[in-house]
């Protein structure tokens, strides 16, 4: 029987409580096809990638992580810019995640990014820099819908709920794509 259920990873950039990664972080599960399934995993707790604690015991965190990422079907990444690149706390994640030697968690997930800023650009410069680092980590990120929201203040009501109209409707279509992206990953023989 054919099975479209994917379970997937959110990675957010920032974990700001009041912040726009949160917030449409509590949106996206809501608008995702049936099938598929989005669950954060947290890396605001991940201590600083450090090559010296990579011993046997290393951090808790950093062993949760992996974990977490192994067992996940896909990966939607959902990030600010900081400084035209992907804010400190993701790469750090990323960091931790290819390591140690010859046991990245990352290697053929299937990904898919949208980026944000309250700016006009979109997080345009993040989203890229996050594509430069997934080309090595050997992770399939979609390539259409391209989403770069700009102007996300705009995107939310005042109780902080995603307002209908393009946003919304563009996250809709990434889904969608994101979905259809897993499920075809998952068939191609690694
Ligand atoms: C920013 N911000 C930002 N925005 C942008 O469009 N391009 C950029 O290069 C930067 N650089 C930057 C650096 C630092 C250190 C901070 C703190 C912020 C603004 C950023 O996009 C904005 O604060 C987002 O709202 C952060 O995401 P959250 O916390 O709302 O999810």
């Amino acid at each position: 029987m054919y099975n479209n259920v994917c379970d997937a990873a959110m990675l957010l950039g920032s974990s700001r409580q009041t912040g726009f990664s949160r917030r449409l972080g509590r949106a996206l599960p809501e608008l995702a096809p049936g099938g598929l399934r989005l669950r954060e995993v947290s890396i605001a707790d991940l201590p600083l990638y450090h090559e010296d604690l990579e011993t046997d015991s290393p951090p808790r965190a950093w062993v949760r992580f992996r974990d977490e990422i192994r067992a996940a079907g896909a990966l939607l990444f959902v990030t600010p810019e900081y400084n035209r690149s992907v804010p400190a706390m993701l790469k750090n994640a990323i960091d931790v995640g290819s390591s140690p030697d010859g046991s990245s968690v990352w290697a053929r997930k299937p990904a898919a990014i949208a980026s944000f800023s309250p700016g006009r650009l979109g997080g345009f410069g993040a989203n890229h820099h996050l594509r430069q680092s997934l080309v090595f980590l050997d992770v399939p990120v979609l390539q259409q819908p391209e989403v770069y929201l700009a102007g996300i203040g705009d995107a939310f009501d005042s109780g902080g709920a995603l307002r209908a109209g393009p946003v919304r409707e563009l996250l809709c279509e990434l889904l969608r794509a994101f979905h259809a992206w897993a499920v075809r990953c998952r068939e191609v023989p690694s």
